[in-house]
């Protein structure tokens, strides 16, 4: 059984669809995350997740019990959910361990070593005495996850917790608290706009726009197997090149033709029909390798030094655009034309006419993925 569970969920404010029809459920352990935009309404399905906001329509499960419905919303209290806010709203007039044992209601000793367990599981181990202003934003972070923690919830919640800290302590943070969610078996509900935090931290991803689900997924599914062309752009770099589907295995664009162990369709079912179907195919920047045997080429346009590796931008013959990742071993001036060739793992490819996707909300083509 689904630790939490999510059927046809909708919340609106007024007359403004806020949460449109969002369904997913979680194993007990998994971290599950809410990446999208800002104002696609990631917090507030939080919200109605630990119960501050009722659902208009659908239901929220919990170990198989209803927790809200129309017309039904358990209290938050009353749901076993510890959530950390944005901007972990310590209380300034209590220590840490004050703020970690706020929550609890077991006696002095047992609240004491409660505290004294969670402040080593968070790295502060003896730090309980300090103010939260005497503590770095990453501690107060932790304290804030410390406190969540404290009172055992079944599910924990973070609504960007990261998101006032900078980008190493970001990532470096991300990587703790996950460690720390997996060694206490929690089950939890991440919301960011970040993809490397959603990455380093999620074990599944649900991309929203818009109010709605676009794609739930793996990490790696995410990057290599975009369901739409939203979820293509939102997640990694990458572009898009003109491509014309020569036959059920094989895409053509100007870089070359992409074969297909398997062939290709869509819910048109018209891409494998080999019907001069024009497609729009993905590519990321690690599909475009740096060669100097190969023979073709492209010029450099832009170049991002990033340590071990060179983002270069380039331009095709064509006048297109194009992404390559490159070891920063190869270090070629703007105006340089380099050596480029395809290695490209799974294809996927839009039919053209699928561009407005993100406002038009209409029928979601099937991508084209395929190995080679
Ligand atoms: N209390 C409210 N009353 C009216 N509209 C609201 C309310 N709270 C949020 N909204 C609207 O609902 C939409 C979704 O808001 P929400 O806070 O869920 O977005 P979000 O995805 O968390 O964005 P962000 O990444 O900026 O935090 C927004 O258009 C917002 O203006
Ligand atoms: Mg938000």
């Amino acid at each position: 059984m689904a630790h939490l569970e999510l059927a046809g969920i909708q919340q609106r404010y007024g007359t403004h669809v806020v949460v449109d029809d969002v369904s997913f459920a979680i194993e007990t352990g998994s971290i599950a995350c809410l990446l999208g935009p800002s104002g696609c309404g990631k917090t507030t399905l939080l919200r109605c997740i630990a119960g501050f906001e009722p659902v208009v329509a659908g239901a929220i499960h919990l170990e198989g019990e209803t927790v809200s419905r129309a017309g039904f919303t358990r209290a938050p209290e009353r749901r076993r959910i510890g959530m950390v806010f944005q901007d972990y709203a310590l209380f300034p007039h209590l220590t840490v361990a004050g703020n970690i044992a706020f929550g609890l209601t077991a006696n002095a000793g047992e609240r004491e070593q409660r505290v004294a367990a969670l402040l080593e599981t968070v790295g502060l181990a003896g730090q309980g005495e300090k103010y939260p202003h005497e503590l770095s934003g990453g501690q107060q972070q932790r304290v804030a996850l410390a406190r969540a923690l404290a009172p055992k919830p079944e599910l924990i919640l973070l609504d960007e917790p990261f998101s006032n800290l900078d980008v190493d302590l970001r990532e470096r943070l991300s990587l703790e608290v996950r460690e720390i969610l997996k060694r206490e078996g929690m089950t939890a509900v991440l919301v960011t706009h970040d993809q490397n935090e959603a990455f380093a931290m999620a074990d599944e991803i649900g991309v929203m726009a818009n109010g709605r689900i676009q794609q739930w997924d793996t990490p790696y599914r995410l990057y290599h197997e975009p369901a739409n062309r939203f979820v293509a752009d939102f997640v990694g770099q990458g572009v898009f090149l003109p491509g014309q589907v020569l036959s059920a295995h094989e895409v053509e664009v100007e870089l070359g033709v992409l074969h297909s162990a398997v062939p290709l369709e869509c819910s048109q079912g018209c891409l494998a029909c080999g019907r001069d179907c024009g497609v729009e195919v993905l590519l990321r920047p690690d599909d475009i390798v740096h060669d100097d045997a190969s023979t073709l080429s492209a010029e450099v346009i832009l170049k991002a030094f990033r340590g071990a590796d060179i983002l270069y931008t380039l331009r095709l013959d064509s006048g297109a655009s194009a992404l390559s990742l490159v070891p920063s071993h190869h270090n070629h001036a703007i105006g340089e034309r380099i050596g480029i060739r395809l290695d490209v793992d799974h294809v996927v490819a839009f039919k053209t006419e699928t561009r407005q996707f993100v406002s038009g909300r209409g029928p979601q083509v099937v991508p084209v993925s395929f190995r080679r």
